[in-house]
């Protein structure tokens, strides 16, 4: 299919105001569960890339808390892990002079008996290195101890101190179920205000989630199509050709509907389908997102699949079924793979289908929104076609690449030149990211990082929100746990997932796109 790129021109990107973003108070990050992956992987080479770009304050530090007894040796793992995930040379000056703020501190996060400890350490810290009273303490720990942790920060005066400014930043999941979830909101705001509670879901820190507002909301020509009159219906695919990756133990209690599901592709629901808020603030944007959440009715079960892949080859090579993963029980019932069918009652999305659906070892990596508009009402070009190049018109389709290949394609028909008939061909318009900016995004955590810092809320998480997506969840959840799947596995590694997922779109006489990454 042809393709029309878009380039943003050097004048035009040399408008863009650049150096206006704010930078934090002085303070400390406080990093529970900090020998954990996320930490090396993740967080740190995101501070550390927020370092580079002159965003974090002269006077900060990073305290990683767990429970080995580490010294001087964690701040130079995290150096390691700075170098390898974060693709910095290992010889950049700022590096050394960035290591040095970073401090270790060990402690059982379920001794109360630890935390006096630790708060005269911050506050040693905050006095050596003149920081001032921000905190933010960050939960990257098992779920188990979010509870234990913040009751303890709360019983030492931490979370409300008398000076200075503090913040929780909460690593999910949020509860494993409804009611979990609202368990987990209760003791979180027993001890922090909603206003110091920053659940983070790492999808709201991508660039091209956050460009669908842009998108939407920034152009004026889309808007007035964005509704039940124009659109047939949407698509979200979530699709990894990763397995488990040694998570077995935590994947085997989650599965594909927790994990990804009810908050990242719930997350890219409401984007696509919440109304325009009156500003680009917290409260206005999060309270229209879970308007958009609560006008999704009740799911039935049948509008519901589950998968399990089985062995297969991804990228030319052999892997094993999920049962043989590491540290996964021969016998599992835990899903890969799901897809659900929801409806959203309002008078925008009245009668459109939005199919969801995410997997682990699937064809392709992709992460994609489709949007598929309505045949136009009377096809006269189809009809005069007599073996022209294109045997049927293909209706409108907006492409959201979220990831990789970071974009937004949109197909329409045009004329094939010098054939005798009015032949009509799908082309593309498309958007690339990386083509027209010369850049690709970040990962996320640096634009959340920063932002929490600042004590900016949009793109968190909010407790209502939380409750919403589980509540629509919990009673396909519930409904699984009693029924064991007829078949598991039911389809294997490096397919497009399970027969039944094909189906759920069948019965409404839709198809899955499985074109991803692909332009149309
Ligand atoms: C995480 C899930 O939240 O998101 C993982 O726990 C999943 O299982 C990951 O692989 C996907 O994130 P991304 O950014 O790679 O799409």
């Amino acid at each position: 299919m042809a393709t029309v790129q878009m380039k943003v021109s050097p004048e035009d990107l040399s408008q863009v105001p650049r150096g206006n973003e704010r930078i934090p108070e002085p303070g400390i990050m406080v990093i529970f569960g900090a020998s954990g992956d996320l930490t090396k992987r993740k967080l740190l080479p995101a501070l550390f890339h927020l370092e580079q770009s002159g965003l974090l304050p002269e006077k900060f530090a990073i305290v990683g808390v767990a429970r080995r007894p580490l010294g001087n040796e964690f701040a130079a793992d995290m150096r390691a892990g700075i170098v390898e995930f974060g693709g910095v040379d290992a010889s950049d000056p700022r590096l050394d002079r960035f290591v040095e703020k970073i401090g270790y501190y060990a402690l059982s996060f379920d001794d109360a008996s630890h935390y006096a400890g630790l708060k005269a350490e911050l506050d040693r810290i905050a006095a050596e290195r003149n920081i001032g009273g921000d905190r933010l303490f960050y939960l990257a720990t098992a779920p188990e101890y979010f509870a234990p942790i913040i009751e303890n920060l709360g019983a030492q005066g931490m979370a409300q101190p008398e000076q200075g400014r503090t913040g929780i930043v909460i690593e999910k999941p949020f509860g494993h179920d409804l009611d979990s979830a609202q368990e987990l909101n209760h003791q979180v705001n027993a001890v922090f205000h909603e206003s110091q509670v920053f659940r983070i879901d790492h999808y709201l820190g991508k660039e091209t989630v956050q460009n669908i507002l842009v998108f939407r909301f920034g152009n004026g020509i889309f808007e007035p199509i964005w509704n039940r009159n124009y659109i047939d219906h949407v698509q979200i695919t979530a699709s990894e050709t990763l397995g488990v990756e040694g998570r077995g133990p935590f994947y085997e209690k989650a599965g594909a509907l927790r994990d990804v599901v009810q908050n990242h592709m719930m997350e890219l629901l409401s984007f696509v389908a919440m109304e325009p808020p009156s500003s680009f603030d917290a409260d206005a944007v999060r309270r229209e997102k879970v308007k958009a959440w609560r006008a999704i009715p009740p799911v039935p079960i049948t509008n519901a699949v589950r998968g399990q892949y089985g062995p297969g080859v991804i990228d030319g090579q052999k892997v094993v079924g999920y049962r043989d993963e590491e540290r996964v029980n021969p016998e599992s019932g835990t899903e890969t793979f799901a897809a659900v069918k929801l409806g959203i009652e309002n008078w925008r999305w009245a009668g459109v289908p939005f199919y969801l659906r995410a997997g682990k070892r699937l064809r392709k990596r992709a992460t994609e929104i489709s949007i598929q508009f309505k045949q136009p009402p009377l096809l006269i070009f189809n009809r005069m076609q007599s073996g022209g190049a294109c045997q049927e018109i293909q209706p409108n389709l907006l492409t959201i690449r979220i990831q990789p290949d970071e974009g937004i394609a949109l197909r329409f028909g045009a004329k094939v030149p010098n054939t005798p008939n009015m032949s009509v061909c799908p082309v593309n318009m498309d958007f690339d990211y990386a083509a027209a900016f010369g850049t690709s995004s970040a990962n996320g955590y640096e634009r959340l990082l920063l932002d929490a810092m600042l004590g900016d809320q949009t793109l968190f998480a909010h407790r209502d929100g939380v409750e919403v997506t589980w509540g629509l969840y919990t009673p396909i959840l519930q409904a699984w746990a009693n029924k064991e799947p007829e078949v598991f596995p039911n389809y294997f590694a490096g397919t497009w997932g399970p027969d039944c997922a094909d189906r759920l779109l069948e019965r409404s006489g839709h198809v899955w796109r499985n074109n991803l990454g692909g332009k149309s």
